[in-house]
C-alpha cells in the first residue's frame, strides 16, 4: 500500500497565486468581455533586455554545432557565470565570496523551498507575518509547521507581525526559532530594513546559534543608500546566513529561470550531538545529486546581464517598473489611501479602506473595475485588511488600472 506525505493534507486549499488564478478564471469565464488588468502576481512583462537575447541566439548556434555543443554542465553553474557574480555583483559591493559557496540554479522561489532538504526536520521555523507563502507551505510539507490553525497560523511556526503599527519593521521573537526567513526588500510589503536594523538579525542570529535565510530577489530596485543589497553587508553575516539572489525580476527571467544562492563555506550547522557541519558541504551534496545545472543557453543569457550594455539595459527595466512604482503611489495617495512600499520595491502595500477584508477588497476590484491585485491576508494572519499592487504591469496598463481605481474612490 503506497503512503502519502500526509504532511500535504494539512495545507489550506491552493498556493495562494493559484487561487487568484483560479478565481480570476472564473470571472473570466463568465464575462468574456471584461478587460482585466492583472497586478497580482509579481510578473515581469518587458522582453528580455537585448543583450541577453543576443547571448542566447549565439548560446543557440553554439549548440547546434559538434565542436561548441554542451551536454551536462557542472551543477553548480559554469565558471564564466560564477566568476561575472562575483566580479560584478558581489565584489563591487566589498563582498568577499569564493566561487564555491555560489550555487547556480533555476530560481529563487526553487532553492528557498529546497533548503529545508539540509535542514533537521526539529528545527523551529520563524517568518515575517505578512510573508513569501512559499517559505511556510514547503516547511508545512516538510512536517515542520505543525498544525494548520483557524487563525491562519500553524502550530509550530513563529510569526512576526510587521503592519504599520512597528512599521514594517520585525521585532526580535519572544520564542526562539532557530531558523529565521527574512526576505528584503520585502515581498509583499515592498518596505526594506536599513543596515542597522537588519544587524540586530545577525546579531541574534549569532548570539542564539540560528540560521537567517535571506531573500534578496528584489536587491536590484533598491534606490535609497542607506538600504542594504546583501546581509553580508553586515559583518559577522557569513557565519549564520544563506542569501538568494534571481534574475527574474532583475533582468525578466521569470519565463527564463535563473538565480543563485550564496551559501559560505564558514555558515555552520549542527547535529543533534552538537558537531558543527557546513551546510555549503550538504548543499553541494543535494544539489549535485537533485539538479542537473541550469541550460547553458540560459546561463550564457544571465552572463550577459553583466555586461556593460547588458548592465545598461537592466536599469532600464528596473527604472520602467519603478515609474510604475510611482504612479500607483502618486495616484493612491491621491485617492487617499494609506500606502506602503514601492520606494525600493516593485510592490506596493496598501490597507484596504473602512477596514475591509482583503479578500472582499479583492472581489470589489475584480468585480467592479476589473483589476486584479493579491489579498494581503494570502501572505498571513497580519496581512489582513492590506492589499498588494505590482508595478510589473505594462505602463499603459498601470494608468488604466489608477484611472479605473479613480473611480470607485476619488476623494
Ligand atoms: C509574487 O507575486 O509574490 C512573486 O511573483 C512570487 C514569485 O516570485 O514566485
Amino acid at each position: 500500500m503506497v503512503l502519502v506525505n500526509e504532511n500535504y493534507l494539512k495545507l489550506p486549499g491552493s498556493y495562494l497565486f493559484s487561487e487568484i488564478a483560479r478565481r480570476v478564471g472564473a470571472y473570466s469565464e463568465a464575462n468574456p468581455n471584461a478587460k482585466i488588468i492583472r497586478m497580482g502576481i509579481g510578473d515581469v512583462t518587458r522582453p528580455l533586455p537585448q543583450a541577453v537575447i543576443e547571448a542566447m541566439h549565439k548560446a543557440v548556434d553554439e549548440m547546434a554545432q559538434t565542436n561548441t555543443f554542451r551536454g551536462y554542465g557542472p551543477e553548480q553553474g559554469y565558471s564564466f557565470l560564477v566568476e561575472k557574480i562575483i566580479e560584478k555583483d558581489l565584489k563591487p559591493r566589498g563582498l568577499d565570496i569564493q566561487k564555491d559557496e555560489v550555487f547556480v540554479s533555476d530560481g529563487s522561489k526553487s532553492d528557498t523551498g529546497n533548503i529545508g532538504d539540509i535542514l533537521g526536520i526539529k528545527n523551529k521555523v520563524a517568518v515575517t507575518d505578512p510573508v513569501y507563502p512559499v517559505y511556510v507551505d514547503t516547511n508545512a510539507m516538510a512536517g515542520r509547521a505543525g498544525d494548520y490553525q483557524e487563525s491562519g497560523k500553524w502550530t509550530n511556526i513563529v510569526y512576526i507581525p510587521c503592519t504599520k503599527d512597528n512599521g514594517f519593521v520585525p521585532a526580535l521573537p519572544t520564542e526562539k526559532p532557530d531558523v529565521i526567513y527574512l526576505c528584503y526588500p520585502n515581498n509583499p510589503t515592498g518596505t526594506t530594513l536599513k543596515k542597522s536594523e537588519l544587524k540586530v538579525w545577525v546579531d541574534y542570529a549569532i548570539a542564539n546559534k540560528c540560521l537567517i535565510l535571506f531573500d534578496a530577489a528584489y536587491e536590484a530596485y533598491i534606490q535609497e543608500t542607506d538600504v542594504p543589497h546583501s546581509i553580508y553587508e553586515i559583518e559577522g553575516a557569513k557565519k549564520v546566513a544563506i542569501e538568494f539572489r534571481s534574475f527574474s525580476k532583475t533582468a525578466g527571467f521569470t519565463g527564463t529561470r535563473c538565480a543563485f544562492t550564496i551559501i559560505p563555506k564558514e555558515l555552520e550547522a549542527y547535529t543533534e550531538k552538537g558537531e558543527k557541519v557546513q551546510l555549503n558541504k550538504l548543499w553541494n551534496r543535494r544539489h549535485t545529486t537533485k539538479f542537473n545545472g541550469v541550460s547553458y543557453v540560459t546561463q550564457r543569457a544571465a552572463e550577459a546581464v553583466y555586461s556593460d550594455e547588458g548592465q545598461k539595459q537592466v536599469k532600464e527595466l528596473v527604472n520602467y517598473y519603478m515609474t510604475n512604482a510611482s504612479i500607483i503611489r502618486d495616484s493612491l495617495l491621491k485617492m487617499g489611501f494609506e500606502i506602503f512600499g514601492g520606494v525600493n520595491a516593485p510592490y506596493i502595500w496598501l490597507k484596504t479602506p473602512n477596514d475591509m477584508t482583503s479578500w472582499d477588497f479583492f472581489d470589489l476590484l475584480l468585480t467592479k473595475v476589473n483589476v486584479v491585485g493579491t489579498p494581503g491576508v494570502g501572505f498571513g494572519p497580519s496581512g489582513e485588511g492590506y492589499f498588494r499592487l505590482t508595478a510589473f504591469g505594462k505602463k499603459e496598463d498601470t494608468i488604466e488600472a489608477m484611472d479605473r481605481l479613480k473611480t470607485l474612490f476619488s476623494k
